[in-house]
């Protein structure tokens, strides 16, 4: 075999345990700020749908993971999506997933920091990170994003600074998750 294939293989080996622990305790990534955990896709949809989503949206996750939220984004309501996140191996199952769902051709997946990235053209930004990281991000997605764009957050919110719009609590298994959304308000 060669040091390519081995190499793409220990990639394809470390993402798959990471894919199966997520459910659970999470792994993280070196330099990564939070670890890699799954949102469920029942939160997932009802993020989107609290969001309204269209066709005519453009859904950035910060900090993909698996790339679920961008990909149903883009299967289920037809938008364009854009995935961040700063592990490559997770950027590579990302695609091959979108593959799968027959959705490559909406859905772009980038390898780099969330801090780093230009947000200006995403219409929606979804996040599953930590109440620490949401308070980091919140000045540079007021600065960047336009009015009335969405920001929708699995579990953490803004702080008492900036109330959610909407807060949505759904049920999965046995266990309850908060859904927060944000619209962004008009420059002042
Ligand atoms: C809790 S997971 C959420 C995954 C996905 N958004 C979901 O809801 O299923 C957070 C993800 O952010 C990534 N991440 C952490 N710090 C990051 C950073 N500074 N830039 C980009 N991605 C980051 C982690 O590798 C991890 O995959």
């Amino acid at each position: 075999m060669s040091a390519r294939r081995r190499s793409k293989l220990r990639v394809g080996l470390a993402v798959l345990a990471c894919a199966v622990l997520a459910g659970a305790a999470g792994c993280s990534y070196p330099g990564a700020d939070v670890p890699y955990v799954q949102t469920p896709t029942d939160v997932v949809a009802e993020m989107l749908r609290l969001a309204q989503v269209t066709a005519n949206d453009v859904v950035y996750d910060l900090g993909s993971g698996d790339g679920r939220i961008v990909i149903a984004a883009a299967r289920d309501f037809g938008a364009r999506g854009v995935g961040i996140e700063i592990d490559p191996g997770l950027v590579a199952y990302s695609n091959e997933l979108a593959r799968k769902a027959g959705v490559s051709d909406r859905v772009t997946f980038r390898s780099e920091d969330l801090f780093d990235v230009n947000l200006s053209d995403a219409t929606v930004v979804a996040l599953y990170l930590s109440y620490d990281m949401n308070l980091r991000l919140r000045p540079k997605l007021l600065r960047e994003l336009q009015p009335g764009s969405r920001i929708v957050s699995h579990d953490f919110d803004m702080g008492a600074d900036w109330l959610p719009n909407q807060t949505i609590q759904v049920m999965w298994r046995d266990r309850k998750s908060n859904v927060f959304l944000w619209v962004v308000p008009p420059k002042s």
